[in-house]
């Protein structure tokens, strides 16, 4: 396995969305497949604010002049899923029934219809990823996680799917993580990127308590 580090150049071939921390801006653009579960009642947003958000996106989308598929494609991008609040909204805006827009939604395997977890795994299926065994390290994942891609753990820490080259094929196979760009995988490094997460867990947790404690301490 090797991240990107400070200092490193980009690679040729890598998206140039990948900073020097291997942070990928972008990661929620990248096409997602694989939606195995189906629509969730739970919410991770509150409904009114993905219709107010969905102002907006149909606002900017020309919905009018824009096929069902594009516009469903703005909506992920927007939220990481199709909220199915969002998916009713571009029916009404569509002028078809919500069914019909859950068939195309659930037709094609870019569109996911599941909040994503915390820290998204996604592993690249691209060509080069696929050639050099992403096929065996997303079953690793599989296994290691206890979930099939497409779904998201218990915790909703991690949801797993796998995606279109995300332009580092130099360092394939290559999985992202949250916001970081995980290359040269290998089945026994999964471990060391998942131990790296709880670190970050713990480390976020630990810097919620403090603040907490401090803003407790401010207000006696
Ligand atoms: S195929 Fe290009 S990054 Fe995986």
């Amino acid at each position: 396995m090797s991240n990107r580090h400070a200092g490193d150049d980009v690679l040729p071939g890598c998206g140039k969305n990948v900073s020097n921390h291997g942070i990928m801006d972008d990661s929620k653009h990248f096409p997602i497949a694989q939606p195995n579960g189906e629509v969730m009642s739970q919410k991770v947003e509150d409904e009114a604010d993905i219709l107010q958000e969905m102002k907006g996106i149909l606002e900017s989308s020309n919905s009018d002049g824009t096929s069902l598929v594009t516009l469903l494609q703005a909506v992920q991008r927007h939220f990481g899923y199709l909220p199915r609040e969002a998916m009713i909204e571009v029916a009404r805006e569509k002028g078809v029934s919500p069914a019909a827009v859950f068939g195309v939604a659930s037709f094609y395997n870019q569109f996911r219809m599941i909040p994503p977890g915390k820290y998204p795994v996604k592993m690249c299926m691209g060509t080069a990823c696929h050639i050099k065994g992403g096929n065996a390290i997303l079953k690793v994942w599989e296994t290691k996680l206890g979930i099939r891609e497409g779904e998201v753990t218990e915790d909703r820490l991690y949801s797993l799917d796998r995606v279109a080259c995300v332009g580092c094929c130099a360092m394939a196979p290559v999985a992202v993580v949250g916001e970081v760009v995980h290359g040269n995988m290998m089945p026994t490094t999964v471990d060391g990127v998942m131990l790296a997460v709880e670190l970050a867990e713990k480390e976020e947790q630990k810097q919620e308590g403090e603040s907490s404690g401090q803003q407790e301490e401010a207000a006696q």
